[in-house]
């Protein structure tokens, strides 16, 4: 049977009509379940650093634990003051730091990161019986392929480290990829951040740290990805000094007497 071009054009574009309402539809009511899930997921990253999350946990028990157990605290993050008047829970650090409104351009430095926001979020880690245990700071900056995103977790001197974990990376499975690696996470217990000089220390190394109580300022390289190593030395650099949360860490050291 020998169809028209008229009627071979119209029925294609028929079929694109279809599939593109189907497409839009599908985008549009699953977005708000995509962006559960990415809160989600970086909510068991949180809980995770701070030695929260249990194996199998349900997306509800992620949400209740992070909520009774995580203060996220909004901070003006050039003083360090806590800020008031914001929604800790709904504040999106990564788009205030993307909107010239609500960020400034960071200063060159070594992790590339651009901006930085006028408020950023901290997240107080809080005990059963509502006494803080540890801090757990947002972190980012660039690999060899991409930015990775994160937090790294501090006991209350603001200074032990209690762990390191990438929500979001697009470096090389095998590779840059094992900042994944559950081995290399959990070197990262026990070293300290900051020298008896209050400078950042923290770094990872090519090849083979020592233990925490040898080697405290160093972490085992990331074999065949020495850039992205470098990216995560330098990330913390930035986010742990004066440019980052420098100012937040001296308060809260002043206000603990440390
Ligand atoms: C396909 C491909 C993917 C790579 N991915 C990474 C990566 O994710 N992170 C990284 O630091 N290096 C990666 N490298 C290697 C870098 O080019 C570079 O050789 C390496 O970082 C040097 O580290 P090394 O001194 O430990 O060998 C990749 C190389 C290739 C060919």
């Amino acid at each position: 049977m020998e169809h028209s071009s008229r009627y071979i054009v119209v029925f294609a574009l028929l079929v694109c009509g279809v599939c593109s309402i189907f497409v839009a539809v599908s985008a549009v009511s699953l977005k708000p379940r995509q962006e559960r899930n990415k809160a989600i997921d970086i909510q068991s990253k949180v809980l995770s650093l701070a030695g929260l999350l249990e194996d199998g946990m349900s997306a509800d028990a992620i949400s209740e634990t992070f909520t009774s157990r995580i203060e996220p605290r909004i901070i003006d993050f050039e003083t360090g003051a806590y800020a008031e008047g914001i929604d800790a829970i709904a504040f999106d650090q990564r788009a205030a730091a993307a909107d010239p409104d609500t960020s400034k351009s960071a200063p060159p430095n070594d992790a590339q990161v651009r901006r930085v926001p006028d408020n950023a979020v901290v997240y107080h880690v809080m005990g059963e019986g509502g006494e803080l245990e540890g801090l757990i700071l947002p972190i980012h900056g660039k690999g060899l392929w991409s930015t990775l995103y994160g937090f790294i977790a501090l006991g209350t001197d603001a200074n032990s480290i209690r762990g390191i974990t990438f929500y979001e990376h697009g470096e090389t499975p095998g590779l840059g990829g094992e900042v994944d690696n559950p081995r290399w996470k959990s070197l990262w217990e026990g070293r300290k951040a900051f020298d008896e000089r209050g400078q950042v220390a923290i770094r990872v190394k090519k090849g083979a740290a020592g233990p925490p109580e040898e080697d405290p300022y160093q972490v085992d390289g990331l074999s065949g990805a020495t850039i992205t190593a470098r990216g995560v030395t330098a990330t913390l650099a930035f986010w742990l000094g004066d440019d980052g949360f420098g100012s937040y860490l001296d308060q809260f050291r002043a206000e603990r007497g440390i």
